[in-house]
């Protein structure tokens, strides 16, 4: 891997919100207005702001491809993007949204972040220090907090065992990876239908399960994340929206 490989940031936004749906008319939760613009751009504008990032990928739901890239092209026409762009329908799943993503990146492309629209908080310093990791040869670097409840698995309605706080993290987006890496875990987990709520999973499991030299033994590395870079997830989440507002 080279230090002078593109990195470009895939931006989700191709989910339905179901979650918070009913508190906010059926609105996906992308599109929420937050300071006069829709939550995914907020993210996009953080990355345009960081130096080192080549070009986004936006990730829509299939319906509204067409309608979103008049929309984002207008927005780039205020000039407050400044980078190179593409846009692309979701999947399904949230993994599949990615892979379709992950699909138009350019052959200079060498680095992926890929990111939660649903994050609009996620500073700067953050994703610069995830490109620095990924520079410096990490193969994958994701962003982790450590947490404060008790987490306990579960066997229906009974505990199963508690696990050790201080081994656990709670992980955000963007997540960082080597893009040949990353597309090798998803061709994995694809022919081996794996389900899985994040990128750093699959990876977790092509390091573990590869016979090829370059993936075989691939570790996640975590860096520090941000107790403010929450996900807009339920209904109590919105206040979090209101409580930023300046
Ligand atoms: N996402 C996506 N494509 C999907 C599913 C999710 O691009 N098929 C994106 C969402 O837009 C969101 C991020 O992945 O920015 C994280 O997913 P999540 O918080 O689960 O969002 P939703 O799937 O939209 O919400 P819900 O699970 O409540 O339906
Ligand atoms: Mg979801």
């Amino acid at each position: 891997m080279s230090k002078s490989g593109e990195v470009w940031a895939v931006i989700l936004a191709a989910g339905s919100g179901t979650r918070l749906a009913a508190s906010v008319g059926g609105v996906k939760k992308q599109f929420l207005l937050w300071k006069g613009f829709p939550l995914f751009w907020h993210s996009a504008i953080t990355f345009s702001n960081t130096p080192r990032i080549s070009g986004l990928v936006f990730v829509f739901p299939p319906d509204q491809v067409e309608e979103m890239k008049t929309v984002v092209s207008g927005f780039d026409g205020s000039d407050s993007l400044g980078l190179p762009f593409k846009v692309v329908a979701g999947g399904v799943r949230r993994q599949d949204s990615v892979f379709n993503g992950l699909s138009v990146l350019p052959p200079k492309c060498e680095y992926v972040l890929v990111h939660d629209s649903a994050r609009p908080f996620a500073s700067g310093p953050l994703t610069s220090n995830i490109i620095d990791m990924l520079k410096s040869g990490l193969p994958a670097v994701i962003p982790a907090v450590e947490v404060t409840d008790t987490i306990k698995e579960i066997d229906g309605d009974t505990v199963k065992q508690t696990l050790v706080r201080s081994n656990l993290r709670a992980v955000q987006t963007p997540q960082g990876f080597s893009l040949r890496v990353l597309i090798a875990a998803h061709k994995m987990a694809g022919e081996k239908e794996w389900d899985v709520t994040d990128d750093a999973s699959m990876v977790e499991m092509l390091g573990g399960q590869s016979e090829d030299s370059e993936t075989a033994g691939v570790k996640v590395h975590i860096c520090e994340g941000e107790e403010s870079n929450v996900k807009i997830t339920n209904p109590e989440d919105l206040k979090r929206l209101e409580e930023k507002i300046p």
